[in-house]
């Protein structure tokens, strides 16, 4: 089943406080389903026995689960450790619910072994409670929207929404910690707007990261965009 199919058949609890999935959400979605994704991963070394991802402001969980799901089906038969982490508790609980209500999806696939399938779970201002590690694959679908000033007395859905009075701040402040979560091999997928302050992120990302868009969609007032992330390799300082 690709993912297009598999999302009509999930069970995603509805709930104010916790951002549903939207059209940024599937715009990650639709490109883990594209060959391109599926082909970064058949090539890993033999010795390589653990693939770890990082769905950062999991929400739902919907990133991380079609993650999983797509390098089970792909017939990736080593260890995958998921690690969710958001903010808000209210979204670890209905990640922890999605995950129980669905994971009869994996267990379906040809190539799921229990053992296999390892799902980690925190409450986590960006980095703050997640243990030191390195990640093969990181996911954020982060609060991207400028900060709406008329908003006083902010909700914990807001936490979803604005990032800042430009947009970016969440980005980028995940960027500055990711650095010792990653290496020159991880793959890093975010989202942006075009209501954020791009011109400012992206140069500055660019400093430390080979930054690609994937695809983009135009939605009424902005367009969100896909990007791929890789980090430059570290250089020695020089004496
Ligand atoms: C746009 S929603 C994306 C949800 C889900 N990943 C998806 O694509 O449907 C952004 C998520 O980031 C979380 N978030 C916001 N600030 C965060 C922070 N500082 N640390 C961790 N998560 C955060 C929010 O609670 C929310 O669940």
């Amino acid at each position: 089943m690709n993912l297009s199919e598999l999302i009509l058949n999930l069970q995603i609890p509805r709930i104010d406080d916790v951002y549903y999935p939207s059209d940024d959400s599937y715009l990650v979605i639709d490109y883990l389903d594209n060959p391109e994704f599926e082909k970064l991963f058949l090539n890993l070394s033999e010795s390589k026995k653990e693939i770890k991802i990082l769905d950062m402001g999991c929400g739902t969980g919907i990133l991380g689960f079609c993650t999983i799901y797509k390098l089970i089906s792909a017939g990736i038969c080593k260890t995958i450790h998921l690690t969710y982490a958001d903010v808000n508790q209210k979204a670890i609980e209905v990640t922890k619910f999605m995950i129980n209500e669905n994971f009869t999806h994996l267990v379906n696939l040809n190539h799921f072994k229990s053992d296999n399938v390892i799902i980690d779970y925190y409450k986590s201002d960006l980095f703050d409670t997640i243990p030191s590690q390195l990640f093969d694959i990181v996911l954020f679908n982060p609060p991207y929207l400028p900060q709406d000033e008329e908003i006083t007395n902010p909700k914990p859905i807001d936490q979803a929404l604005y990032g800042g009075p430009e947009g970016i701040s969440v980005l980028s402040a995940f960027f500055r910690t990711l650095k010792t979560y990653v290496t020159a091999d991880s793959h890093i997928f975010f989202i942006t707007s075009t209501l954020g302050a791009l011109h400012t992120l992206l140069p500055c990302l660019s400093k430390d990261y080979h930054i690609t868009l994937l695809q983009n969609i135009h939605m009424f007032f902005e367009d969100f965009g896909l990007f791929h992330a890789k980090e430059k390799p570290k250089t020695t300082d020089k004496v």
